[in-house]
């Protein structure tokens, strides 16, 4: 079957270095071309065709995009999409003067959700979670990861990460699973942390591996949180196990995650509001993806991660929403890219090829995605618009309208500009 996305007025390729992953000035430059249509055959790209060719072409279906532009599909590497119940009265609390960790430490915060999710069904987690994924769909998101992370029993993390796989399975975009039981320490292990270490070592991982509900290991290297021993600990069997890793590090304290991290060549480290000099030039020397927050930032009202230090030192940066109940309710991709232009000083090109193809890096799915090259998956986020900036110029707006997963159109906005 030979489709062909005819007449866009730019096509952002996102492929500049033939590198899949983009350091320092790489990720200024976009390759913008006008005047070619796209051919997909079957799921993958087949070739870019040059206006005066398009009539030799003799394809099954056309699909005219009448001077919209093409991007590859949004990538979007660091959610907790898998949450129940709400952290309104918290968020009230927060805006009357206590801080976040404050409320962690009273046994709310990542607690409250972890109760919710323990009296919610399988089944009342798949309705829950539905309609935050369609939303995702319907921003030009093509890949998504979600973490599990509020159930931390072994029942409930099993229970999280299997409706995570089933909507997978469910939905044509392709769905990440993470294991993140090591988040916080639940309310029953409050004293008993070394107890709580070892249930995910024993427990939790081994049957995680077992039932392939995951591909990353997660954790929250935090002094609230897990410590650096901790993290090594539960990285070393993760490891054993075949999981790749992640680590949510210096969102509030600097406490040796990144050393840890970079000892067990994690595929990324998350948050980095306060990463340190010295850190920088550590990340920047490694291959490990800085996957910046500002959602975090904004939604908790602190300081934002050090993006112009990590990209002009040659980091390997991206941007996620960190979709969650507590410290970044905000679902919306194209605002986190707007929050990244304004508040941490990108450029609008580093906010596009940092949710592109280095989030496919983030996620270690840069093979065959994450920029529009021959042979790479046929994803697309069509943008209704005639020029890329106005994707992070129009703050809080969607301008997607229509979502192309495996040449498939899965999502699409006839009504007119969004
Ligand atoms: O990425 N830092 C830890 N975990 C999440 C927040 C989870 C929550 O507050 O529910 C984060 O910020
Ligand atoms: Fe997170």
């Amino acid at each position: 079957m030979l489709k062909l996305l005819s007449n866009p007025s730019q096509i952002i390729t996102v492929d500049t270095n033939k590198k899949n992953v983009k350091r320092a000035n790489e990720l200024k430059e976009l390759s913008v071309l006008t005047n070619h249509s796209i051919l997909i055959e079957n799921n993958i790209i087949k070739d870019f065709i040059p206006e005066a060719s398009v009539s030799k072409i003799n394809p099954d279906v056309i699909i005219d995009l009448a001077g919209k532009i093409v991007l590859p599909g949004i990538i979007e590497c660091h959610t907790h999409t898998a949450f129940a119940g709400s952290r309104a009265k918290e968020f009230r609390q927060r805006l009357a003067g206590v801080h976040y960790e404050e409320i962690a430490k009273a046994g709310g915060g990542i607690n409250t959700t972890v109760s919710a999710v323990r009296q919610s069904s399988f089944e009342e987690l798949i309705d829950i979670i539905k309609p935050r994924i369609e939303n995702f769909i319907s921003q030009g998101i093509t890949t998504l990861e979600i973490k599990s992370g509020y159930g931390l029993d072994l029942e409930n993390e099993l229970k999280l990460l299997k409706a995570i796989n089933y909507l997978n399975e469910y939905y044509p975009i392709d769905i990440i699973p993470t294991f993140l039981g090591a988040h916080t320490f639940p309310l029953e292990f409050k004293d008993d942390h070394q107890g709580y270490v070892d249930l995910i070592i024993e427990k939790m991982l081994p049957k995680v591996a077992e039932k392939k509900y995951a591909v990353f290991c997660d954790g929250f290297c935090e002094s609230t949180a897990f410590s650096e021993n901790e993290i090594d600990h539960i990285f070393t069997a993760a490891n054993k196990l075949g999981l790749k890793l992640k680590l949510h590090t210096e969102q509030f304290n600097s406490i040796g995650g990144i050393d840890i991290a970079l000892k067990h060549n994690a595929t990324s480290i998350d948050h980095l509001e306060v990463l340190n000099d010295s850190d920088i030039s550590k990340v920047c020397n490694s291959d490990t993806v800085a996957v910046l927050l500002p959602g975090v930032s904004f939604f908790l009202n602190y300081g934002y991660a050090p993006a112009r230090k990590l990209i002009d030192g040659g980091a390997i940066v991206t941007l996620a929403t960190d979709y969650n109940p507590g410290s970044s309710h905000i679902s919306n991709i194209a605002f986190i890219m707007s929050l990244a232009a304004l508040k941490m000083n990108m450029t609008i090109e580093e906010t596009i090829s940092a949710v592109t193809i280095n989030s496919a890096k983030a996620l270690e799915l840069q093979s065959d995605r994450g920029s529009l090259e021959i042979g790479k998956k046929a994803d697309f986020a069509i943008f209704n618009t005639n020029e890329y900036s106005d994707i992070v110029y129009n703050v809080g707006k969607n301008l997607n309208c229509m979502t192309i997963k495996n040449g498939e159109i899965i999502f699409e906005f006839n009504g007119g500009k969004n």
